[in-house]
């Protein structure tokens, strides 16, 4: 791949936070459309590890971040990015990221960023509503920078990072106002057209899978520990009895299989039922357990992640094929940051010393 992006293909640009193994709700939400769209050949794709964005609520527990660098790596390669298709790369070593974020937040009010819902979520979630860290407020200010560094005009995300695309476009909308039209890109999000996708359920029934709610199915889980998961999984806490009637809404066996289930899966793992609108349709009226259905989304999640696994196997042999990788993604990453750098400082007007028009006023 080259350089500088190729013009014709229409960027993309997404990332991870480092703080652990990556888990269904990342893979439903955005990193199986990453997939898809990287194998669609049709887009230049950048995918990105956000240790700086980790640290702004682990500065305590650096080590913390370090020690999933390679793991988030690894979840990547395993789901089916490839990185002589996709870019992967790490934010912390790609100086325009740290420098966009100054310019831009003189483009965006406190009351702004206190606005944004999924900050204001995580900082309750977090107990920081008293003593609050200015880079994790002003985090949405640095994930501006990481998708316009790159002029992504698509971002695939779950929705939770709506409000991020959100304040983004308003500062690109602001920027390109004030120093020059054109300039920055405006981007909009990818969403999955799954609603049970866009943001998974807990296995617990809580409305988001979290690391820190400890509801979550990882990638990398081995078959048995997913089968435990699964067969422990929250379901309608009405149905006590098989024959009892079942409802399927809020039930997070049922939002998995929706989200994850296909109609080939029924004829071959349950070919009582066509496809899941029968399956719910019995669970309704009554008759059909709760054993049964996990069961069902067991065989289903098993064959999906196994590939997964295997492939992860495979590549976390050779962790230093592993740096190298990421190593090569980061100074590609660097070089075309570095230009949308240069153009922002241009449209400012600060780069004095290459500027001719000030270099000739003054000598
Ligand atoms: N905020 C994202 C998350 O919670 C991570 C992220 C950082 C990101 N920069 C980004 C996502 C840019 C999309 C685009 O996981």
């Amino acid at each position: 791949m080259s350089n500088s992006t190729n013009t014709e293909k229409k960027i993309i640009l997404t990332g991870d936070r480092p703080t652990g193994s990556l888990h269904l709700g990342h893979y439903v939400g955005s990193l199986r459309k990453r997939v898809e769209l990287q194998n669609t050949g049709e887009y230049d794709q950048f995918v990105m590890i956000a240790d700086l964005q980790a640290l702004t609520d682990n500065a305590d527990n650096p080590g913390k971040i370090r020690d999933n660098i390679l793991e988030v790596t690894l979840d990547y390669l395993a789901a089916g990015l490839e990185p002589d298709k996709t870019t992967i790369f790490v934010q912390s070593h790609v100086p325009a990221l740290t420098e966009l974020p100054m310019f831009y937040s003189n483009l965006v009010t406190v009351s702004r960023l206190e606005r944004n819902p999924t900050v204001k979520a995580e900082i309750k979630m977090r107990n920081f509503e008293r003593s609050l860290p200015v880079g994790f407020m002003t985090y949405p200010i640095s994930q501006a920078a990481d998708i316009t560094a790159f002029k992504a005009r698509y971002v695939p995300v779950g929705d939770d990072q709506l409000p991020m695309i959100e304040q983004t476009r308003e500062i690109v909308s602001n920027f390109n106002r004030i120093y020059g039209e054109g300039i920055l890109v405006e981007p909009e999000a990818i969403l999955s057209s799954n609603s049970a996708c866009k943001r998974l359920v807990g296995t617990d029934g809580n409305a988001k899978m979290s690391k820190s709610l400890g509801n979550c199915i990882y990638l990398k889980d081995d078959a048995k520990t997913l089968k435990q998961k699964i067969m422990s999984m929250y379901t309608d806490p009405l149905h006590i009895n098989v024959s009892d009637p079942g409802h399927t809404e809020n039930n997070p066996v049922f939002i998995y299989l929706e989200a994850f289930s296909t109609d080939d899966d029924f004829a071959n793992f349950m070919p009582d039922y066509k496809n899941l609108a029968e399956m719910k349709e019995h669970y309704e009226r009554g008759g059909l357990g709760d054993m049964k259905c996990k069961k069902f989304l067991n065989s289903v999640m098993q064959q999906m992640l196994e590939p997964i696994r295997q492939r992860r196997e495979e590549y976390a042999k050779d962790k230093g094929a592993l740096l190298e990788m990421l190593k090569k993604g980061t100074e590609r990453a660097v070089e075309v940051s570095n230009e949308t750098l240069a153009q922002v400082r241009n449209a400012i007007g600060i780069n004095y010393f290459d500027d001719k028009t000030f270099l000739d006023k003054y000598i």
